[in-house]
């Protein structure tokens, strides 16, 4: 299979078309940013942790039956996907509180949300990113009655066999966000990444973060963090 032109560049990955057209090829980017693109900084093999993770990640959620665009990892940087229409709506699931809820909220930082919480948010750069419920999705003709259905229900199929998997090497899964794209026929596929670029990860015992927030909040090396989260996935799955 071969790259062809640039369909689309966004701020941790290039998408390229292929010479099969039921596929497109993802190029990750050796950047980090947060706070929608106002902190961007470049950080040397990010790449490779994201592109890592997330293929081990998706590859077991298939393992454990939740279908996703994940076809086979190219290189240390590169995924082929399949090609999706992606859903303009992300869709983020909370297990303990944290970043924009804890704030929003003003509830302890790492409380238990019973039940876990589910989000949306309408994928718009220009908009930062704006919350939105079911009506205002059907309102904006974004998605479905059916659409956000699954949205939800993938969302917690993926948090119960992620937040499995994690504590297995010792990790706590406090939030995630998800994407979903459309094949042809019109359903719905999880799609995009599954990385600590878009999940908070804590460790169970000491609490510390595995994940982005060392990046937004300046407290440490990104890829320090991406190491150890790869490093113990590696030794739980044998992909
Ligand atoms: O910032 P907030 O607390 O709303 O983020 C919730 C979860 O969704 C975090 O794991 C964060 O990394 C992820 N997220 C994301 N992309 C966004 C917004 C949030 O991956 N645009």
């Amino acid at each position: 299979i071969e790259k062809q032109d640039l369909i689309i560049e966004g701020k941790a990955k290039a998408v390229y078309n292929t010479t099969d057209p039921a596929l497109v090829w993802v190029h990750n980017l050796d950047q980090a940013t947060a706070l929608n693109g106002k902190k961007k900084e470049a950080i040397t093999n990010k790449a490779h942790y994201t592109n890592a993770i997330s293929g081990l990640l998706f590859q077991y959620l298939a393992e454990q039956g939740i279908a996703n665009h994940f076809v086979e990892r190219l290189n240390d940087t590169d995924v082929l996907v399949k090609k999706l229409t992606m859903a303009k709506v992300e869709v983020v699931t909370r297990n303990y509180a944290s970043g924009s809820f804890e704030r929003k909220y003003a509830v302890p930082h790492l409380q238990e949300l019973t039940p876990k919480v589910q989000e949306f948010y309408y994928k718009n750069d220009q908009l930062d990113d704006p919350s939105l419920n079911d009506s205002q999705i059907l309102a904006l003709g974004l998605a479905s009655t059916s659409d956000i259905a699954t949205f939800r229900s993938t969302a917690l199929a993926v948090n119960e066999k992620l937040t499995a998997l994690f504590a297995e090497i010792g990790i706590i899964l406090v939030d995630f966000k998800v994407e979903y794209g459309y094949q042809a026929d019109g359903s719905l596929l999880l799609a995009d990444e599954l990385s600590p670029d878009n999940m908070r990860l804590i460790d169970a015992t000491t609490q510390v973060s595995l994940d982005k927030d060392v990046f937004r909040q300046g407290t440490g090396e990104i890829t320090d963090v991406y190491e150890i989260v790869l490093s113990r996935l590696q030794h739980a799955l044998h992909y």
